[in-house]
């Protein structure tokens, strides 16, 4: 913990989403750990991020030290990769909660895909031992690093079995300038994996790279979320 701040690894964080999510939370205080298959990519990509934000706040390491090492984990993998980086990462997660960001949606021919959502099939592979919160699926790597320390105006929708842990995760999200609603339980996730398709097919269609999400007719201050 930096302060009373968990440290977050991001496991396949040298990539777009995960460098993303990993500079605004290095800008928000948090201490970040940068994982990866490989330790020089993990502390390369480490650097790059230290040296835009001006301050040593990021690390590199290999995924399963990161993951040992963090009070909370982020899977950032590439889709294809989604279940193998789980059954290398099983034993190392265990006790944790993990940030499952995944969307199965393909760039060229995006379509919603088939359940089980990402999320669920992760807390059936990990097993009872790990909370996994499924989020951050429609938030696009090119707005996270434009703007840094200002307000995404972009929504996220958190799905869990677990509230305490999805509740952990609304306050990271709303920490890096999001709005974050719990949308239920994990098997949820699958229509928000769902939504990254269409926002793909808006990009296209629009000719944009930051098509996202916002929800209409909650007063979250009110009802504290
Ligand atoms: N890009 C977006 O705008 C966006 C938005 C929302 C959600 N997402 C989701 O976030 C995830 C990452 O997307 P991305 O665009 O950041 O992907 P990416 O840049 O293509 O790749 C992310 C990382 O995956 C790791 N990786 C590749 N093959 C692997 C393997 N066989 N085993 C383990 N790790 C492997 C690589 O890390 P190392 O080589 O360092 O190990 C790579 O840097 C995806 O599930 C995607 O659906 C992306």
């Amino acid at each position: 913990m930096q302060g009373n701040l968990p440290t977050i690894a991001i496991l396949g964080g040298t990539g777009k989403e995960g460098t993303g999510l990993a500079l605004r939370w290095a800008h928000a205080g948090y201490s970040i750990i940068i994982g990866s298959r490989q330790l020089e990519k993990a502390q390369a990509a480490a650097a790059e991020l230290n040296a835009q934000l001006g301050a040593a706040l990021v690390s590199g390491m290999e995924n399963a030290d990161a993951a040992r090492k963090a009070d909370l984990c982020v899977l950032t993998v590439v889709q294809g990769a989604h279940q193998q980086a789980l059954e290398s990462l099983k034993e190392a997660l265990q006790g944790k909660v993990l940030v499952d960001a995944t969307a199965r949606v393909d760039f060229r021919d995006p379509r919603p895909p088939e359940p089980p959502a990402a999320a669920r099939h992760a807390q059936t592979l990990l097993g009872p031992g790990v909370r996994v919160v499924a989020a951050f699926q429609n938030v696009p790597a090119h707005s996270l690093k434009k703007n840094l320390g200002k307000s995404l105006n972009t929504d996220v929708l958190i799905c869990a079995d677990d509230t305490d842990a999805a509740q952990e995760v609304m306050l990271l999200a709303e920490a890096i300038g999001m709005r974050a609603y719990y949308a239920g339980m994990l098997d949820n996730a699958i229509i928000v994996e769902g939504l990254t398709a269409i926002l793909i097919n808006l990009n296209k269609h629009y000719n944009t790279k930051t098509a996202s999400i916002s929800v209409t007719g909650i007063d979250v201050q009110s009802l504290g979320n």
